[in-house]
């Protein structure tokens, strides 16, 4: 590096004869390899190269920059960075105005778009339209212009007419091009989409935000619009912003300038997004080509599914008419297309008020406040209950009975309260104050330092814990006992028919069929399923005992290394440590569990009605050939899946992970492995192929057919 800096520094002789020519030419060659790298980076999403390449070619033509600051050009890969700040942003007038969309809440309203559609082309009108589906992100929306392939302009939408200058902004976006792709563009064009936040980069800046006390940003829309209306660009570099292209404005022509002719030029939109793609542009991977509203609204359906495992966030679905012949036919009313329409998804955050705030009592004795809301129909279910957490969430929120709030629920998400609306507080709103008694069994309440929950000390004395503990006995992952469900739990427990857990299994059937909403044949049905729950598992047994912090994994895990309860009522907090995933805190809840009289008693109780597993043969997992090394798949295999490969390497003690790092043992790669497998030759990781990961089964006595 130090070399490369001699060089083209100015300080040896070398540099002096360098012509500037030849700098000029190396110049040039290093745009265009960061291009390269930076394009298959953020738009492709498929490094070519690690990271230590793209920064020492970064470096190398940061020193000649450095030296010969007359090299230093606006698309230079090194101008991303961030400018100096502004005093304030320019008014940009827009050549052609920034429209908008009319919406459509549901298939009516998509209907008699295409209805209305139709009736305006009259005779003109195809018996089927073409239409282009597009995601609708939620982001800000954003020009582009673009002279002789240089980017010159970056614009927001502003009022449609009037926006505002954010080229020192935009230019630090990776995903916008500074210059196009090759040589064949329009000498003056102009590219709109959307600058938007990733998911995960939103919750890397909030989890930043948490880090360093200073307030959060309540969803990705309004992150993306703060980060691209900072008047310093260093503050928007910082930020994960991307940019997806979705139509073009002011398009011109000149051959003395670019390749391109009018003729060149796509004739529909479909192929002026393959296009912009093809210039350098992030363009929606989810983008399609549908005949007809009725395949539109199918599109809406699917896309409405996948919308939570999207990267990105989005609010509904575009489509446009593909055809420009008949987009300008039918052009605008007022300031929206008539040719375009946006489906919207039911909104994921909408207003209402805190009505109150009650305490519930979970299995643990955690006691968690429930806010009563006004109901609200909000991400397409009406909400009137929504977790508040526990206390510091509550001061998080500055939240009080009688204040106006904003719901969100996206997806199968539960609701969340996501902030207070302070504006809306009266003098009427009160501050929610904490039980120090048990709501349901008066209890004391205790917060144990350092913890957010607070909990009732009644344990198996309070019914609200004592149904907990049924319930979750009863599930399907613990005994599952079929027909035992809530509400015949609350019953039996209000009538004192069930106090220990075994009293299940003594229940009698003349008093089951006298229950409300009880006949012979559930009554007889539920016997039946309480009989054949008796024959379980030990992993079973052990998760139904509700220990907490016990889930189904660390239940298998126990199961796996003890084989029999005598092994595991002898083990110490040191023992269980050594089981996978066991840490300190959850070998302390297992012993206190295990070391508590009455739980000794449920447990031997239960043995006693006839609940009964198969011996667990142990495996001692220290003497696999594989223990202690991790292993990574990638790429495809052909002779067995992925996760069959992942299968056998667990049962040889290995650990298989979705990353490769430092630590990693081994690459296995097939064809088709990307990243992974440059990370692996980057760090000197092993890496072989299906061949020898067969063989390496063989080694140890697994044959693949
Ligand atoms: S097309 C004439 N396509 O939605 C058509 N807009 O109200 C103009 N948006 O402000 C826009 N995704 O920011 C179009 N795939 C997409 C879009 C999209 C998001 C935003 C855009 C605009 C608003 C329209």
């Amino acid at each position: 590096m130090s070399e490369q800096i001699g060089l083209f520094g100015g300080e040896s002789e070398d540099a002096a004869n360098q012509t500037q020519d030849d700098l000029k030419a190396k110049v040039a060659e290093l745009h265009s390899q960061l291009n390269q790298y930076n394009y298959q980076y953020y738009v492709l999403d498929d490094p070519s190269v690690p990271d230590s390449e793209y920064d020492r070619v970064f470096h190398e033509l940061k020193a000649i920059e450095q030296a010969h600051p007359e090299f230093v050009t606006p698309d230079s890969p090194t101008q991303r960075v961030g400018d100096q700040p502004l005093p304030e942003f320019e008014s940009v007038q827009h050549e052609l105005p920034m429209l908008s969309l009319d919406n459509a809440f549901d298939a009516d309203d998509m209907r008699s778009f295409e209805t209305r559609l139709k009736k305006f082309l009259g005779a003109d009108s195809p018996q089927s339209v073409e239409y282009v589906c597009e995601p609708k992100l939620d982001g800000i929306a954003v020009s582009l212009l673009y002279e002789n392939g240089l980017l010159v302009r970056g614009a927001t939408r502003g009022d449609g007419s009037r926006g505002e200058n954010i080229t020192l902004n935009v230019r630090t976006i990776p995903s916008i091009p500074l210059r196009l792709r090759g040589t064949d563009y329009p000498a003056r064009l102009e590219v709109r989409g959307e600058v938007y936040m990733p998911k995960k980069g939103f919750e890397r800046l909030n989890e930043k935000a948490d880090e360093a006390g200073e307030k959060r940003f309540v969803n990705p829309r309004n992150a993306a619009a703060g980060s691209l209306r900072q008047l310093d660009p260093k503050l928007t570099a910082q930020r994960p912003l991307e940019f997806c292209c979705y139509s073009v404005g002011i398009i011109e022509f000149d051959t003395d300038v670019t390749d391109m002719v009018e003729t060149d030029w796509p004739d529909n939109h479909f192929d002026v997004l393959n296009a912009l793609s093809a210039l350098g542009f992030i363009t929606n991977t989810e983008m399609a080509k549908v005949t007809g509203i009725e395949q539109c609204l199918d599109y809406y359906q699917a896309l409405s599914q996948k919308r939570d495992q999207l990267d990105y966030e989005i609010d509904g679905i575009v489509f446009k008419v593909n055809n420009f012949a008949l987009q300008q036919q039918l052009g605008f009313v007022s300031r929206a297309p008539r040719w375009a329409i946006a489906h919207k998804f039911p909104a994921q955050e909408k207003m209402t008020q805190l009505l109150d705030v009650e305490f519930q009592v979970g299995r643990t004795g955690a006691i968690t406040p429930v806010g009563r809301l006004d109901p609200v129909f909000v991400g397409g279910v009406t909400v009137s209950n929504v977790t508040l957490h526990n206390k510091d969430e509550i001061e998080r929120l500055s939240l009080r009975v009688g204040d106006y709030v904003v719901v969100r629920r996206a997806g199968d998400v539960i609701p969340q309260v996501v902030s207070v609306v302070m504006d809306k507080r009266t003098q009427d709103c009160r501050e929610v104050v904490f039980p120090d008694r048990c709501p349901v069994c008066n209890s004391d309440v205790e917060r144990v330092e350092g913890e957010a929950v607070a909990r009732c000390t009644g344990g198996l004395v309070c019914d609200a814990q004592k149904k907990e503990a049924f319930v979750h006995f009863a599930s399907r992952k613990a005994m599952d006992i079929d027909g035992l469900g809530d509400k015949l739990i609350d019953m039996l427990v209000e009538k004192n028919m069930i106090n220990r857990l075994a009293d299940l299994f003594r229940l009698d059937r003349q008093k089951l069929i006298e229950l409300e909403r009880m006949g012979e044949k559930s009554a007889d049905n539920l016997l039946q399923s309480l009989e054949s729950s008796k024959n379980t598992t030990f992993a079973k047994f052990l998760y139904s005992l509700g220990i907490r912090e016990v889930g189904e994994a660390t239940a298998q895990n126990l199961a796996k290394s003890f084989g029999s309860l005598d092994k595991l009522l002898e083990a110490s907090v040191e023992t269980l440590q050594e089981v996978d995933d066991i840490g300190p805190i959850v070998a302390e809840h297992i012993v206190h569990f295990l070391d508590n009289e009455a739980n000794q008693s449920a447990i031997s109780d239960l043995i006693a009605v006839g609940v009964h597993w198969p011996d667990v043969v142990v495996v001692d997992e220290a003497s696999l050939p594989l223990k202690g090394l991790t292993y990574v798949l990638t790429g495809s295999l052909e002779l067995l899946s992925r996760s069959e490969g992942k299968a056998k390497l667990e049962s040889l003690g290995a650990k298989v992970a979705g990353s490769v790092s430092k630590k990693t043992s081994c690459v296995v790669a097939g064809p088709g492995a990307g990243s992974k497998l440059t990370k692996a030759q980057d760090l000197g990781v092993d890496v072989i192929d299906e061949e020898a990961f067969i063989e390496l089964l063989k080694q140890h006595g697994i044959e693949i057919e």
